[in-house]
């Protein structure tokens, strides 16, 4: 695909041959400028920080986005406890000093962050431009009228993030996401001031519904017309020009313009080919081009159908979907969009086609990455309403504040292609109330927003799924959302007769990345009493989908359900990747999740597989544990596979049978004694060998081995190699239980973090150290912003040293 800057050079090119006798464009219409960089920090409260004057001269030079709390120290004492990822919060500052041209008089000047946890208060050149309570919504000031022109100016922001616990996860602290400097002409397009709509798609042509909100500062007068143009990933023109009726100027006014535009023979967008579009508004004064603003485009339609469950452009199919955190593993909360992008990936690979942004708003890249790489977004809310669910959480400021932070939500997101379903909170405490109808007041009202800005379906995940669910209840629910319960998903239709079905959360099975434990088919409810943390030697779990909460299930058992209904439009299990907080079924010394498919570092655990072999067309066979075991100890050997018919199993050449998957069976299993050497297995297909798999016995660790998982990066400051290690022996084989302890310098780069998947670790993700564990550790590096090679070393005690290296470009 071309980059942004070549389509937009091309699309200039088309209107400029299109209007080239009457159009100036001299005149720069609207700049958005990367504000990450250059910030000074100060960790703790310091009085007067927001004036002009104070002094930070010593305090720490950052650029954003920055997460403090990834930085500290691992502690159960930390008023976040094990559930919040046991680090610490506080309060920090921020302060920026810039300058603005004198020539930017005429302009109008924004500041606009994407994400700020949380409480966060702003103040130009010590005027305070607003508090933002939510930590997860993206909000704008206008700095305008209290800028210094040609001299310098100090934005200074307050984060507050010292009362806790304030959620049930890892939050991070700080201006964790990307901050903007936005320059426009007096008349210009207003903040998330298009909304993109298709209301008619088919094959032959789909209509596309813009609107357009300017916002006119200038001087009463002349006509402001509007002209909308579509473009395709070429950069051909498909369609627009025409003008929009004309706003007169008046002076502070906003006017919002409709058109519809007509595509012929549409791309469509789907989760196989996300095929993306631009639209071009152009604003005109006169003659004169005052601003231009782009949106993405992806052209689909979609239904969710009681019976039939959902279909993308009247293809049935199923959304396979996962629940994700905003954390990034040991990147912390610090939004990196190589980061985002390499976990969509790894998802994408396994054949998942789905995202919730449990349990808020996600950062904006997500969704440009979903939009871009074909993920359908259930895009969230709130994860509780005026009811807490910890004591210092946003129920606090619920009623000031939830319509303003839901209408922001939906403003920003509703462009995108990858959105498909609101949901307006998860597990939220009013659905139990019997005696008030609190719950159901809010859910309408919330439905409400939600439908006056926009018509995809609204939904809500119910740990209730019952029909006194207040929630459910108030009849303000496209969909009904069911958390767990997979053994009622069969009668959903009995209890709600005519309705349409989406799992909005399921699963919630536990494993340890590489740790195993028999017997692999008998059933652990951990922890045996949902409000009572286990407490358990080495705070491990079984990595055989044998381990689940009280509350879910294993992953083949909802899978199971979910794939034999069609009313079952879809699923999204709880979660894609491991998370910091929420230790279930631990608490300290756990610090991070267990429930992931994939562990906190981006290694898949076993159970990956399954749902590749189930989600993917490509061949799979996987089998698992490792071959390294006490002589004489049976062993269970299970194998995930597909487009087979069989798998045979092989000890040191010998065939120990053949298995075959039987009625709704997702793996088959084979019972042996241990004796080392190697396992093998052979997956056939009418007889013809379709993989094969080897396994054995490993050695002492011998060597260690670097993997990056891409080699060229761009020499941005911002992109990212992730560099496996894997402890091998000396023929090459991992060993499972190495922890040996990896060390790294780095030239030409920066380490940024050091991870392994443990959730029990307490060693800092910002050392220059980590221990293997079973066998993998994890370096993330960055790139300069010069162009050049990175030497990576990984060094461990006893083996020599290991270099990789990169190039930024
Ligand atoms: C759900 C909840 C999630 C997470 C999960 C753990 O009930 O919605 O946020 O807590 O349980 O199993």
């Amino acid at each position: 695909m071309q980059s942004l800057s070549a389509f937009l050079k091309t699309a200039a090119a088309v209107i400029a041959v299109l209007f080239c006798s009457t159009i100036c464009f001299a005149q720069q219409a609207r700049t958005v400028a990367d504000f990450d960089k250059g910030w000074r920090f100060h960790l703790g409260d310091v009085s007067n920080a927001e004036k002009m004057t104070t002094a930070d001269k010593n305090w720490r030079i950052l650029n954003l986005p920055h997460d403090w709390s990834i930085e500290g120290q691992f502690s159960k004492d930390n008023p976040a406890t094990p559930e919040g990822g046991a680090l610490p919060g506080g309060i920090g500052w921020y302060r920026k000093t810039f300058t603005v041209p004198a020539s930017a008089k005429s302009k109008k000047l924004y500041i606009d962050f994407d994400g700020v946890y949380q409480h966060s208060d702003v103040w130009i050149n010590g005027h305070h431009l607003g508090f933002r309570p939510n930590g997860y919504i993206s909000f704008r000031y206008e700095l305008t009228p209290y800028l210094n022109f040609g001299r310098a100016n100090v934005i200074a922001v307050k984060v507050n993030n010292s009362e806790q616990p304030n959620s049930r996860w890892y939050s991070g602290s700080g201006i964790y996401r990307n901050v903007w400097l936005v320059t426009t002409n007096k008349i210009a397009i207003d903040h998330w001031g298009t909304y993109i709509t298709t209301p008619q798609v088919n094959n032959e042509f789909a209509d596309v519904a813009v609107e357009v909100k300017i916002n006119n500062a200038a001087a009463a007068n002349a006509g402001v017309t509007t002209r909308v143009y579509i473009y395709n990933t070429d950069g051909k023109l498909v369609s627009g020009g025409g003008t929009v009726p004309p706003a007169t100027k008046q002076g502070d006014t906003v006017s919002i313009l409709k058109t519809t535009l007509k595509v012929n023979n549409p791309h469509l967008w789907s989760v196989d080919d996300p095929y993306l579009y631009k639209v071009v508004s152009k604003v005109f004064d006169g003659d004169k081009v005052v601003d231009t603003y782009t949106n993405t485009l992806g052209i689909r339609y979609f239904n969710f159908d009681a019976d039939k469950g959902f279909s993308l452009n009247g293809k049935p199919m199923k959304i396979l979907g996962v629940c994700d955190h905003h954390d990034l593993g040991s990147l912390g909360s610090a939004i990196n969009t190589r980061a985002l992008e390499r976990q969509l990936q790894i998802l994408k690979a396994m054949g998942c086609n789905g995202i919730r942004t449990s349990h808020n708003p996600p950062a904006p890249e997500l969704l440009d990455l979903c939009d871009r790489m074909g993920f359908i977004v259930m895009d969230e809310a709130f994860d509780m309403w005026k009811m807490q669910k910890t004591k210092y959480d946003y129920h606090l400021y619920w009623d000031e504040w939830h319509k303003r932070d839901l209408q922001d939500q939906l403003l920003r997101d509703r462009n995108h292609p990858s959105v498909f379903v609101w949901s307006i909170g998860n597990e939220i405490g009013e659905q139990y109330s019997k005696t008030d109808t609190a719950g159901r007041n809010i859910a309408r009202e919330l439905a409400g927003i939600v439908r006056s800005m926009d018509n995809r379906p609204i939904t809500s995940a119910n740990n209730d799924p019952g029909t006194a669910n207040n929630l459910i209840a108030s009849g303000a629910l496209d969909l009904i959302g069911y958390n767990y319960h997979e053994f009622d998903y069969a009668k959903f239709h009995e209890r709600f007769p005519g309705k349409k079905f989406i799992a909005t959360e399921t699963t919630s099975g536990l494993e340890t990345r590489g740790y195993y434990e028999m017997p692999s088919d008998s059933i652990r409810i951990w922890p045996p009493q949902w409000d009572k943390p286990l407490i358990r030697e080495g705070n491990n779990v079984s990595a055989y989908d044998n381990t689940r909460p009280t509350w879910g299930s294993t992953h083949e058992a909802t899978w199971k359900v979910m794939k034999k209904y069609d009313h079952l439009s879809g699923m999204f299990i709880w979660t894609g990747f491991d998370y910091l907080g929420e230790p279930t079924p631990y608490t300290w010394p756990s610090r991070s999740s267990y429930f992931g498919i994939i562990d906190l570092a981006g290694f898949p655990k076993d159970i990956y597989y399954m749902y590749q072999s189930e989600w993917t067309a490509k061949p799979v066979l996987h089998i698992f544990p490792h071959w390294n075991w006490e002589p004489g100890k049976m062993i269970d050997i299970w194998a995930y596979y597909n487009n087979a018919d069989e798998v045979e199993l092989y000890l040191n050449g010998k065939s120990v049978g053949i298995k075959k998957k039987t009625g709704d069976d997702l793996h088959v299993m084979w019972r042996l004694k241990f004796e080392p050497g190697t396992l093998k297995a052979v997956s056939r297909k009418n007889g013809k060998v379709v993989l094969t798999k080897e396994i054995k016995t490993a050695g002492a660790p011998a060597k260690i081995e670097l993997t990056a998982d891409r080699s060229n990066i761009k020499a941005d400051g911002k992109d990212l190699s992730f560099i496996t290690v894997r402890v091998l022996d000396k023929d090459g084989n991992l060993v499972p239980n190495a922890a040996n302890r990896i060390k790294f310098t780095v030239l030409g780069g920066t380490l940024v973090s050091v991870d392994n998947g443990n959730p029990v670790s307490h060693d800092s993700f910002r050392a220059n150290n980590v221990k293997a564990f079973h066998g993998l550790a994890l370096a993330v590096v960055k790139g300069r912003e010069t162009v050049g090679s990175i030497r990576v070393t990984a060094t461990t005690a006893g083996l020599k040293p290991v270099v990789v290296t990169l190039n930024a470009k």
